[in-house]
């Protein structure tokens, strides 16, 4: 492999597979809701909340960090997305209403129309997500150098508050591959505070089936908790 075919460091490639398997997820789970089970309902809303969350906080995240930077040296190349992110959040707070209405009077029409409706927004940012992925990753990648991506990653990373990283920890560890989780938690080891790495260890011990578990805690020459 020569120098122009190696990877670029990407800044949406990770939290993207977190934003996609929270998104499947939830929408599978209204999809095989029991409306008239209230133990059920109640876990279906909250873990939209925590999506709908997760997705207001992202598009927070990349208006702050991310488009500046694109502008500040591709200017105009994150109009389209930035304007798509006006429209995602309009839609959240429709989804948060909705989800409220649905708690209020929770009847199998509602739990399938809240369904649809969620669908659609998952749609969208499916195909949002590959236009970051793909434009705006090209214009980074012109005009910015691994190094100075990694900087723009790092202001990210750091500015998120501990509960909030549990929350895409969550869904980040199980969405990537084994290299990209063994790379995750290396590098938290080396750089952040132990109680963070603690943190996700514990999080990846939780979330990964054991096999997988077993074979990150072996790429991170951990002793293995199940015996
Ligand atoms: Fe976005």
């Amino acid at each position: 492999m020569n120098s122009t075919t190696l990877p670029r460091f990407d800044l949406y490639a990770q939290i993207h597979k977190a934003l996609r398997l929270a998104m499947v997820d939830t929408l599978a789970r209204f999809g095989s809701l029991d409306a008239g089970d209230a133990g059920q309902r109640l876990e279906a809303i909250a873990q939209l909340r925590m999506l709908l969350d997760l997705c207001r906080a992202h598009v927070e995240k990349e208006e702050h960090h991310v488009h500046p930077v694109i502008e500040a040296r591709c200017a105009g190349r994150s109009l389209r997305v930035a304007a798509e992110h006006v429209e995602h959040l309009a839609a959240i707070d429709a989804l948060e209403a909705e989800a409220v209405a649905f708690q209020c009077a929770p009847d199998a029409a509602a739990a399938f129309r809240l369904y649809r409706h969620l669908a659609v927004f998952v749609a969208e940012n499916l195909e949002h997500m590959e236009v970051e992925e793909t434009v705006h990753n090209a214009a980074l990648w012109s005009a910015y150098t691994d190094a100075e991506l990694l900087q723009v990653h790092l202001a990210i990373v750091s500015s998120i508050e501990p509960g909030a990283m549990a929350q895409v920890l969550h869904w980040m560890l199980p969405a990537l591959n084994p290299g990209e989780r063994a790379d995750l938690l290396l590098g938290l080891r080396a750089t952040a505070p132990a109680a963070a790495f603690e943190g996700a260890l514990q999080v990846a011990r939780l979330r990964l089936a054991a096999a997988d578990c077993a074979r990150l805690e072996r790429a991170l020459d951990l002793p293995a908790l199940a015996a």
